[in-house]
């Protein structure tokens, strides 16, 4: 992997934060180690629709607050998916915790297909925030991302995040999930899943009005060739069975010209089925006097 002053990544082991000190770093992946066999299982109950974790947002203020909320949201998995999950997801929660000072985290969780809504994009945290948080992406096709050394700058970025969030409004009915995503059941194999909708359609063939296929197409265009990289850069992808510990833009910065190294650019898949995905995310300010609230 590239030094982190062109590509912003690193490999990480553990967890380790630390090499955040450096402001080049962007994001550290942790992983993959040896696949325990219980991803496979798990991977088997998402895609299948027998285990479903519904959109889920909590504030852990303790670490308590999540392990209580994950007992109950896995009750229905076999103990030897649910126990390693639940340890897992827990030490993921922990290290963003105690990265953030030990401060309050929020939680993200479900299971659903990826769809063309959000393309490229940063993550956020609210005002004087710890920024270092986490995404792991269980199963299915995982999270995509770009070198800071090929973004041309966060003015041509924001620029095509604007524009693309227009578009995406624009097309939002074309942008749903291919429910027949949900129904197969090979977890190796992503290519056998029908693509989604906007992935499958002619722009110009969609039976809606002119003014919503044209914007699908231009969508479609700007994933395909983001305009805010250096022409030829490739498009990363997050190693299966990896988490990713990566810097969020304090909201009061986003659209600013910040350096591209003081977030992460990516984006979830376009296509596949149903995946559980691990959001974690510092929430505020850690008291500089613990005594006080
Ligand atoms: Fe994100």
């Amino acid at each position: 992997m590239s030094a982190p002053s062109a590509s912003g990544v690193l490999r990480a082991a553990a967890g380790d934060l630390t090499p955040f000190a450096d402001p080049s770093v962007s994001a550290l992946v942790d992983g993959p180690g040896e696949r325990p066999p219980w991803l496979d299982e798990l991977a088997r109950l998402v895609v299948t629709g027998r285990l479903v974790v519904p959109r889920t947002t909590l504030t852990a203020a303790a670490l308590g607050d999540f392990t209580a909320w994950a007992r109950s949201a896995l009750a229905g998995a076999p103990p030897a998916v649910a126990r390693p999950l639940l340890e897992d997801m827990a030490g993921i929660v922990g290290r963003v915790r105690v990265g953030a000072g030990n401060g309050p985290v929020l939680v993200r969780v479900f299971t659903e297909a990826p769809t063309r809504r959000c393309g490229f994009h940063v993550d956020t945290v609210p005002p004087d925030s710890p920024t270092v948080g986490a995404v792991r992406v269980y199963n299915g096709p995982t999270t995509e991302y770009v070198a800071s050394g090929d973004v041309l700058g966060m003015a041509d970025f924001y620029a095509y995040l604007s524009r693309r969030e227009r578009l995406s409004r624009q097309a939002a009915d074309l942008c749903r999930p291919d429910a027949d995503a949900a129904t197969e059941t090979d977890t190796s194999d992503t290519s056998a899943y029908p693509a989604n909708a906007a992935d499958t359609v002619d722009p110009a063939d969609t039976g809606t009005d002119p003014a919503t296929a044209a914007a699908l197409g231009e969508l479609l265009a700007m994933d395909e060739n983001p305009s805010f990289l250096r022409p030829g850069a490739p498009i990363h992808r997050v190693p299966d069975d990896a988490t990713v510990y990566f810097r969020h833009i304090d909201v009061t910065r986003h659209w600013s010209p910040h350096p591209v190294s003081d977030t992460w650019i990516h984006r979830s898949p376009m296509r596949g089925g149903p995946r559980l995905v691990l959001n974690v995310s510092p929430t505020r300010t850690v008291s500089a006097n613990p005594g006080r609230r």
